[in-house]
């Protein structure tokens, strides 16, 4: 049996997905029964766990063949990533408790950057993670396309897209939800022993304004790409409600400067089949 969590989320209801189309058993862990209920009539065993609770989590693990760990995105942690901390330890504990098979750690992109930003939130619950006997997969995937989601509205409305990526014709390393979905649902079937890392971008790298010029395309209206300068980022994350941008922030100026890149660099990493243009228009479509 295979537990997943995040399932109600984009990358975790993937793999799920990818597991029952191979009819493998898939135990749901959900933090509230009622967003559950569609996997329970897909044939999942349901089981409720806040990734704050160790009890709960170890039950949700025990008689696990693998494990898929999502821990929920916090875009504004603490100056001292405490909030990463207890994550880690709870995992940790829960991990050791239920003892599954193997695990797979849904983990970024620059994780053993020693500059500390937003995903040093992953740099330390691998290290914690790291130090468990189990086999363990620390999958490390690109920029989400996915998060394109956010600028549909502005590129449909206003025909402009605000960037922090930058410069704008600078190849990003991204990747399809739908890829680091499936590489997921394949990992949690392999063996393998000790801890491993598996790094994994889209096809190609894309810029921004390739983002744009594909909204273009699909949207049938001009769509441009504008940079939001990069002394304006700090007022304007805390007018949206951050308490702490500095860790964002970090996180843009490493992929911009090219410090958040793969371990093993684009010649490393495994590549994805799902283009940027059919993520944008399945975006589009269930708009
Ligand atoms: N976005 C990127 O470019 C990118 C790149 C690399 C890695 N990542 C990593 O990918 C992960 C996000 O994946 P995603 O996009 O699939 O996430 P998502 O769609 O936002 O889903 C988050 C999932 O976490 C669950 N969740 C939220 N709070 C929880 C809690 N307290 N206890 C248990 N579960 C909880 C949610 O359940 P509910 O439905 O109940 O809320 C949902 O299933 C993050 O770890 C992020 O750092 C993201």
């Amino acid at each position: 049996m295979f537990a997943i969590t995040g399932i109600t989320g984009k990358v975790g209801g993937e793999v799920a997905r990818n597991l029952l189309a191979g009819n493998r058993p898939v135990r749901a862990v959900v933090r509230d029964l009622h967003k559950g209920e569609a996997w329970a009539r897909r044939g999942c065993d349901l089981v409720r766990a806040d990734i704050s609770d160790a009890g709960a989590l170890t039950s949700a693990f025990t008689g696990a063949e693998s494990v898929f760990v999502l821990v929920p995105p916090n875009f504004d942690p603490s100056p001292d990533f405490h909030e990463a901390r207890a994550t880690a330890a709870t995992l940790r504990s829960a991990l050791a408790a239920a003892r599954p098979g193997r695990v797979v750690y849904l983990s970024t992109i620059g994780a053993q950057a020693t500059q500390s930003n937003l995903l040093t939130q992953h740099s330390i619950i691998e290290q914690v993670l790291g130090e468990l006997s189990m086999p363990i997969t620390f999958l490390r995937p690109g920029w989400f396309m996915d998060n394109c989601s956010w600028d549909i509205a502005s590129a449909t409305n206003d025909g402009v897209i605000s960037s922090f990526l930058q410069p704008i014709d600078k190849p990003v390393p991204m990747v399809a939800t739908a890829d680091v979905a499936r590489v997921a649902a394949e990992l949690l079937q392999e063996t393998w022993n000790g801890r491993r890392v598996v790094e994994l971008e889209g096809p190609h790298r894309v810029t921004p304004n390739q983002i744009a010029t594909t909204f273009a395309d699909l949207l049938g209206r001009p769509v441009r790409m504008e940079s939001v300068p990069r002394e304006t980022w700090e007022s304007l994350f805390k007018s949206q409600g951050m308490k702490n941008p500095t860790p964002r922030i970090k996180m843009l100026d490493g992929f911009n400067e090219g410090w958040i890149e793969f371990e093993s660099a684009e010649s490393g990493s495994r590549k994805g089949r799902v283009a940027l243009e059919a993520v944008l228009r399945t975006l589009i479509e269930s708009r």
